[in-house]
């Protein structure tokens, strides 16, 4: 294998991700969705959080039966949101406040819409057959896959990798089995062929001025591929190709598996509710504040203080041992698959939530919205294939009335209702408190910022992680900067003491609240109230 840069880009050192689901941010026009004149808009804003790295959802040519996650063409913004040209113009004023871009791709499956897609279900052999995986025949059947029969004049099956409408690409089978002349190898010319074109496609908006892309479902590309082997050698060519042509650019996956995803080139992975539960066990544990079957337990951050760091802490620490030196782990506020972060929370617990996040290394992301509170709307009828995750997928809240500042659109025209609820948050309301969930959100990410030792980079070192215990305390360390962190989201007081090697100086307090230290000598002792917290330096 050629050797691969593993360094990431300058920029993406510091970068601080706001995640944007376009269609409920900022409607410009006037027809009730969001597009990409309102997200340029709200650049300050964004950049009022020091959030300098936007991920922007699927903004391309789509039916919708996903939320644009099933795209019919990859080069053309979809028109709800705008033009190419207000995209670009999106970059452009970005990079004028040194902000970034990043897109997101979904290399794994189009819409059944996408021409290449139309092509491909016709009965006549063309250019575009192989560029899914068709069985070749309708009776067939595939048991572990899932294939949709009938669909078309063409004589097979395709293979979906997420709805029914989302026919998945093909980029062969790790191992095809020889009695199925359908399954073709990874290096198949057809295979060659759609990579060619999705450098293309990443060619086309880096060259526009995007500065990389969140890649949808990174995992999922070549098939029956149980250690993903085959999956991480086409990332690494994708990411040669980016090293060569475009070194500055980033890749984020949706793997939820950094020691996967890293060596496979990607500059950072977001852990996630996939797999292990390790993210699940921090906010989302309780079955009620889950949309996904199989969670139990509590939460560690909540206040009846009977989560488990220990459910979170080892695979964590063996993911970032994985990623250390090469790329970031990116755990996220929530996102457009997730409940809201505010479900069962109230300002105290979710700033908490945001201690934790904005204080570990990777590349931390918010999801817009969480950083006022953004409720989650329960019982909304499913939008765009939302179905339960449609709740977490509503307006931002930017003003008091019934509108909420989002659009200037009659509400029974908006995407998604606003929060009913007379206190609904907004920034409006929030703006000038400075007890506001928001600038209290704010406080921290400029302390991140200001901090090394808090940063992407530094090392974290759990101090005080005691199994079904609170607090939970970890140091961070960057050059000579030290900062130390305790965390206590129980309801209830907590106590701990622990030593520190080298012993520190006098720690001084940076931000948090309730949280008294003591030192004996070598030894700390701390006394924490109820939901508080606080950081140091030392
Ligand atoms: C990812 C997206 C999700 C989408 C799915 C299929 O998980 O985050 O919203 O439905 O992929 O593209």
């Amino acid at each position: 294998m050629s050797a691969m840069k593993t360094r990431v880009p300058e920029w993406f050192r510091q970068a601080l991700i706001y995640q944007v689901y376009p269609q409920s941010f900022l409607d410009s026009n006037g027809d009730g969705v969001g597009d990409l004149a309102g997200v340029a808009r709200k650049l300050d804003y964004i950049q009022s959080l020091s959030c300098d790295t936007i991920w922007l959802n699927p903004c391309f040519a789509s039916p919708c039966r996903d939320a644009g996650y099933d795209v019919s063409d990859y080069l053309t913004v979809a028109p709800r949101y705008g033009t190419n040209r207000d995209l670009v113009h999106l970059f452009r004023e970005a990079h004028r406040r040194g902000m970034r871009v990043l897109l997101d791709l979904v290399p794994g499956h189009t819409s059944v819409e996408h021409p290449w897609f139309r092509a491909a279900a016709r009965s006549r052999t063309n250019r575009y057959s192989n560029w899914y995986v068709w069985t070749d025949s309708v009776w067939q059947k595939e048991p572990g896959l899932m294939f949709v029969r009938g669909f078309a004049e063409r004589n097979g099956n395709f293979l979906t990798n997420f709805f029914w409408s989302q026919p998945a690409l093909n980029f062969g089978f790790a191992r095809p089995d020889p009695k199925k002349p359908w399954q073709l190898p990874t290096g198949h010319p057809d295979v060659r062929a759609l990579k060619g074109e999705f450098r293309r496609i990443m060619r086309f908006w880096l060259d526009r001025g995007a500065d990389g892309f969140r890649v949808d479902m990174a995992f999922s590309l070549v098939k029956e591929d149980p250690e993903r082997q085959a999956t991480i050698a086409l990332w690494r060519e994708f990411r040669e190709f980016l090293d060569r042509e475009y070194p500055e650019a980033v890749l984020v996956s949706e793997w939820c598996n950094p020691s996967q995803s890293i060596p496979a080139g990607f500059h950072a992975d977001f852990l996630i509710h996939f797999g292990s539960g390790a993210y699940t066990s921090l906010f989302r544990a309780e079955a009620g504040r889950n949309i996904y079957p199989g969670s139990s337990g509590r939460s560690y951050f909540d206040p009846a203080g009977e989560g488990d760091i220990g459910r979170f802490l080892p695979v964590y620490l063996e993911q970032l041992k994985a990623a250390a030196g090469r790329g970031y782990i990116s755990l996220p506020t929530g996102n457009h698959d997730l409940p809201r972060l505010s479900l069962g929370r109230e300002t105290d617990d979710l700033e908490l939530a945001f201690a934790f996040l904005l204080t570990l290394p990777g590349v931390p992301a918010i999801y817009y919205g969480d950083e006022i509170g953004l409720k989650h709307l329960k019982n909304l009828p499913s939008k765009e294939g939302g179905y339960n995750r449609t709740g977490a997928r509503t307006p931002m809240q930017w003003g008091r009335g019934a509108k909420a500042g989002f659009s200037a659109a009659s509400p029974g025209k908006f995407y998604l209702p606003v929060d009913p609820s007379p206190g609904r948050p907004c920034v409006r309301a929030q703006e000038n408190d400075p007890r506001s969930l928001l600038n209290r959100v704010r406080r921290l990410a400029a302390l991140r910022r200001g901090n090394p030792a808090l940063g992407n980079d530094g090392l974290f070192l759990p101090v005080c992680a005691k199994n079904r215990g609170y607090p939970f305390v970890y140091e961070r360390r960057s050059g000579g900067e030290r900062a130390l962190v305790l965390l206590n989201p129980a309801r209830r007081k907590a106590e701990a003491s622990f030593s520190l090697s080298p012993s520190p100086r006098e720690p001084r307090l940076l931000l948090g609240r309730g949280c008294a230290l003591r030192t004996d000598s070598a030894r700390f002792r701390v006394s924490m109230e109820g939901r508080s917290y606080a950081i140091f330096q030392m």
